[in-house]
């Protein structure tokens, strides 16, 4: 609880779901099973006072230290931050030793977008290859709390190989929703080794979520989408790994990918909440870039002055969901994100945007974090496209600090990667009254694989060329 600037007050654990909708505000026991508001249907949130260790400069100091310990909860970048979680001491914590993710500079990206100075923050180091993990080592930890049979979740691929890892950690039984068709195969590979039982159905992600909520019900069943509250407690802790490493000065910017819209929930409620602890001093802006064709929640901040939304209700039709939405980026093919009303708040009190980027921008910034030796999967390149047009816009000034959080992998989808190098990259382009027809996307940075006959000299030509 804050009490000024730097002392965080002593006060007893008492942590609670609560209804993130204002206007209701119900309060439900952490050990509830619940995924949403039994009186007015909004999403939960953990709520109440941290757990009290003194003052910020001794809370930093604790998190920092327990980096050098041997300890498997102290090794974890989620398990460090422990105070800021709703999870007593001796919980039965599962764990792959996931945070401590680099934070990179990035000068030619910085270039690219016209800034002096760009910083990644590579989620996609995780164990499973990105973000989710922050957040599932937390659910499944619940999960085990609550005696569950069943983990389950819907997925665009991350979730669900992440949720396969943790879930085969906690000895539960995992079942898993995707789209048919529609999951990279090394997403689909991770959930399969990890024994998951996948299930493969006729049409797109937001049909599965919707299924996945409805076989909630049942009681055996955990759902571990980001709806889930605990899932939000763990990736909220990136916001304080991400602040430790800027030595607790706050960027200025810090720029996600959207698709169901838990990341920037999470990532808003962990800067806030060291905000009201007198950790940091202010908030950095939190803006949002969508892919452009499943973008709903890039329309509707274009349509609506979202300052209003800081606090207040938010009507239930404000966002109109994309019914078949489509992008090369398929981590977030998302039409209708869970999180919304989530994220339009946290967004909006941060003064950040949310903005969408088109599927030739994507594609280059993303070959542009490659040349950088670093790389990303094609959702989190998204950052980069869009903070080059928030540039271009003057949102962003050429002297600010800003970090964009790549949320997975390279490896998370090598045809894409492969097919954009070999100038391969195809989409259906449905800009023409609905006609849908195929095109090559230009492959400006593309770096093409040569054929050479098998001998010394021919190689030793075919390098000179390219000197
Ligand atoms: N980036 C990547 C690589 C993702 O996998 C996702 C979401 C996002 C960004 C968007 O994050 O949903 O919190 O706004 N992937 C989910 C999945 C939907 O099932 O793996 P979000």
């Amino acid at each position: 609880m804050r009490v000024g600037k730097t002392t965080i007050e002593q006060t007893p654990v008492a942590r609670r779901q609560q209804c993130s909708e204002p206007q209701c505000g119900a309060c439900y026991d952490l050990n509830e099973r619940l995924y949403d508001c039994s009186r007015c249907g909004g999403l939960l949130e953990i709520t109440g006072p941290a757990v009290a260790i003194g003052s910020a400069a001794t809370l930093r100091r604790s998190w920092r230290s327990r980096r050098e310990s041997l300890a498997t909860r102290d090794g974890s970048g989620v398990w460090r931050f422990r105070e800021l979680l709703p999870f007593p001491e001796g919980a039965p914590v599962i764990s792959l030793g996931e945070g401590n993710t680099p934070l990179y500079e990035a000068r030619r990206c910085a270039n690219y977008c016209r800034l002096d100075i760009l910083t990644l923050k590579h989620q996609g180091c995780n164990p499973t290859g990105s973000f989710k993990d922050t957040g599932m080592t937390t659910a499944i930890t619940q999960a085990v709390i609550l005696g569950a049979r069943t983990a389950l979740c819907a997925s665009t691929g991350n979730t669900a190989a992440s949720l396969a890892a943790y879930a085969a950690r906690g000895n539960l039984q995992c079942a898993i929703l995707i789209p048919q068709g529609q999951v990279s195969h090394a997403k689909l590979a991770q959930s399969l080794d990890y024994g998951a039982q996948v299930v493969e159905l006729e049409g797109n992600f937001d049909d599965c979520m919707r299924l996945a909520r409805a076989l909630a019900e049942d009681e055996s069943i955990y759902l571990v989408n980001s709806l889930n509250p605990f899932r939000i407690e763990g990736q909220k802790t990136v916001a304080a790994e991400l602040l430790e490493q800027c030595d607790w000065r706050v960027p200025d910017h810090v720029i996600v990918p959207g698709g169901n819209l838990g990341n920037s929930s999470a990532l808003g409620k962990g800067f806030t909440e060291l905000f009201n602890l007198g950790l940091i001093g202010r908030l950095p802006k939190l803006s949002v870039i969508q892919a452009e064709g499943a973008g709903p929640f890039a329309r509707l901040f274009a349509k609506h002055d979202v300052t209003r939304f800081k606090s207040g209700p938010i009507a239930d039709d404000l966002l109109l969901p994309v019914a078949e939405p489509h992008t090369l980026a398929s981590a977030i093919r998302i039409g209708a994100p869970v999180s919304w009303k989530k994220s339009l708040r946290v967004v909006s009190l941060s003064g950040g945007w949310i903005i969408s980027v088109s599927e030739q921008e994507i594609a280059d910034a993303k070959a542009i974090i490659g040349r950088e030796g670093i790389g990303c999967e094609p959702a989190s390149a998204a950052t980069v496209a869009g903070i080059k047009k928030l540039v271009a816009e003057g949102r962003i000034k050429q002297h600010e600090q800003v970090v964009a959080v790549l949320t997975g992998h390279l490896l998370k989808d090598s045809d894409y990667t492969i097919n954009y190098h070999r100038q391969a990259l195809f989409l259906d382009d449905r800009s023409t009254d609905n006609i849908s027809e195929r095109r090559c996307l230009t492959t400006t940075f593309s770096n093409s694989p040569v054929r050479v006959p098998a001998s010394r000299d021919a190689i030793l030509k075919q390098l000179e060329r390219n000197t």
